[in-house]
């Protein structure tokens, strides 16, 4: 059997005939991640203390009560912590977290090009989402420019001390698209500490952040406890364990 399966494998290596396959690549790869992504909802819907699912209409304004539920429960509003946020654009999220907690130790810092998508994201063309870097009045927070391939590497040399701090993490993943966001939770798994918080502003989506989650989980061997979402997973906040 082993032989045969290994003349079969060699034989595709000399006379590619998968090609023919390459048309539909995109979509067999959807359907194998949209399968994976529905498996996880079914195995961990029931054990979300808040959530949603299922609901028809979906409310982008929802997230806000995502935040309030995971500050409040998690003291966030009150304790020191270090935010991260991967995809800043107008700064509507980052603004939230800064202007919701109040300790003077707290960090605050927000990554993103300023300049949009580094490249497509399902209908949205590269460029899209392009902002002005936002105007904040709170010596907590801080922007870094640039992609974060080209950016997070450099942050992490100069700030070693504070991502080793055991203050409270929370990371925000909201730049959308697979690469970034496998990229960033790649750089910042060997700071994670127990307790720590990840969320992901479109986590449902399969090819795109769930992806990236799903890949991280599996190849780092970590595991992130769901623990709050709204609109049908689509934000949905991780409890590092
Ligand atoms: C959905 S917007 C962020 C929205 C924002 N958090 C809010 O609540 O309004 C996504 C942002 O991610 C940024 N982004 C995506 N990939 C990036 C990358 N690799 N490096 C830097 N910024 C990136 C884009 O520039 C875009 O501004």
């Amino acid at each position: 059997m082993l032989r045969l399966i290994k003349f079969f494998k060699d034989f595709l290596l000399v006379f590619p005939i998968t090609f023919i396959f390459q048309p539909i690549a995109k979509y067999l790869a959807f359907i194998y991640y949209f399968n994976r992504l529905i498996i996880w909802i079914f195995k961990n819907k029931n054990s979300i203390e808040f959530k949603d699912f299922y609901t028809p209409l979906r409310k982008y304004d929802r997230r806000l009560k995502l935040y309030d539920f995971v500050s409040d429960k998690h003291q966030l509003k009150t304790t020191a912590i270090n935010y991260l946020e991967f995809g800043v654009a107008s700064g509507a999220s980052f603004k939230w977290w800064l202007n919701n907690n109040s300790n003077p130790n707290s960090t605050f810092n927000g990554f993103d090009t300023f300049e949009g998508l580094p490249e497509d994201w399902g209908t949205y063309n590269k460029g899209a989402m392009s902002s002005n870097m936002p105007q904040i009045d709170d010596q907590r927070g801080h922007f870094i420019k640039g992609l974060f391939q080209d950016t997070l590497t450099a942050f992490i040399k100069e700030k070693n001390s504070l991502l080793n701090q055991s203050t409270k993490k929370v990371i925000h993943m909201d730049a959308d698209l697979y690469s970034a966001t496998a990229f960033a939770l790649s750089q910042l798994y060997p700071f994670l500490n127990k307790g720590d918080l990840i969320l992901f502003d479109e986590f449902s989506v399969a090819m795109h952040e769930f992806k990236a989650y799903d890949e991280f989980v599996h190849n780092f061997y970590i595991n992130l406890k769901p623990i709050a979402s709204v609109n049908n997973f689509y934000q949905t906040v991780f409890e590092v364990m």
